[in-house]
């Protein structure tokens, strides 16, 4: 049978997913099946900013390091997981009471020293994670607070400049339904391409519900596309709630199917990837109670219908 990395290779795009740094190091199930089927990778967490400079000046590359290694060794992409958040900071950076020009040159630096290692190594920065609030408006960020929202196409010039040739994104959740969220980053998106901002694409982070596909997703990815830029969707799973029917993981199979045919049935889709391999490792349970089974392997690495249905998408057939 075709594996899912031979039906995306067979037609140009990606099929990624988030890799954890423990099991990427300690699981051999894990490995094996993440690089048969995916020819991509996000890492989960190593590339973020309380990862990669707990201390101020002082870093540890090393799970990161680990990572693009092995994607290399093994003809994978790295797609690079995330830049400007307003999560996961450092305290020091949390905690500081930093100037405007001094938070500034903190984030410029950050943008030069952490793309500018990876500069050749990294086909796509998520520069931009999570600027928006559910109604639209900006999200009170460190950086949107004290820098305004001008932070987004100077972080986006930055990285640009660290490394023209990686295709820089915005990336976000719940702006895959046509809502006041994706209608406010399409204005920002069209605004950023009128002043020549280096903006390529936009991440559709695809975190669902069983059920819960939008059925404006694709022609809201296709507004997007149709300004010229990419599309992704970047951190696609589908929880449903626990103990999983039959009949959910029949439908979980159905929702993989039409989340990656939404995308790459829309030009410049860049391609999918989940938000993990297995539901051993998935974020989900320790985040909605309750739930769980959100990815197309189980626990026991066997493959659900959900991979069925990710095949069956990615399958230009
Ligand atoms: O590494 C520490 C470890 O040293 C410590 O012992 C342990 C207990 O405190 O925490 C570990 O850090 C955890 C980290 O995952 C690594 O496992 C953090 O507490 C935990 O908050 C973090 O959760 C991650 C979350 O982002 C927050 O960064 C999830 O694994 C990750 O799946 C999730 O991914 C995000 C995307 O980056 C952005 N989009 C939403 C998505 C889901 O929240």
């Amino acid at each position: 049978a075709t594996t899912l990395r031979g039906y995306a290779d067979g037609r140009g795009v990606k099929i990624g997913a988030a890799v954890g740094d423990t099991p990427l190091t300690s699981d051999s199930s894990y490995t094996t099946v993440l690089d048969r089927e995916f020819n991509s990778v996000t890492a989960e967490n190593a590339m973020k900013w309380d990862a990669v400079e707990p201390t101020r000046g002082s870093f540890n590359w090393a799970a990161a390091d680990r990572l693009v290694a092995h994607a290399q060794a093994h003809h994978q992409g790295v797609r690079g997981h995330t830049l400007a958040w307003y999560s996961q900071l450092p305290s020091w950076l949390r905690n500081g009471n930093f100037s405007v020009s001094e938070l500034s040159s903190i984030l410029k630096s950050h943008i030069d020293t952490e793309v500018g290692r990876y500069k050749g190594k990294v086909y796509a920065w998520d520069v931009i994670n999570e600027a928006f609030n559910e109604d639209g408006s900006m999200r009170s960020s460190l950086w949107q607070t004290k820098l305004g929202t001008g932070y987004i196409a100077n972080a986006l010039r930055w990285a640009h400049a660290a490394d023209p040739a990686a295709k820089l994104y915005i990336n976000d959740y719940n702006i895959e339904a046509d809502n006041a969220k994706s209608d406010s980053l399409y204005s920002l998106a069209k605004q950023l391409l009128a002043d020549g901002v280096p903006l390529n694409g936009i991440g559709f982070q695809s975190h669902f519900v069983v059920g819960g596909v939008p059925s404006s997703m694709k022609a809201n990815l296709k507004r997007f596309s149709d300004l010229g830029l990419e599309v992704s969707v970047t951190e696609l799973d589908i929880r449903i709630p626990l103990p999983a029917s039959a009949a959910e993981l029949a439908q979980q199979s159905a929702d993989y199917k039409t989340a990656s045919e939404n995308c790459l049935g829309v030009a410049r889709c860049a391609g999918v990837t989940v938000w993990g391999i297995t539901d051993k490792y998935s974020w989900v349970p320790g985040t909605f109670s309750g739930y769980g089974a959100a990815l197309p392997y189980n626990e026991s690495y066997a493959p659900k219908p959900a991979y069925t249905g990710l095949s069956n998408g990615l399958n230009p057939n």
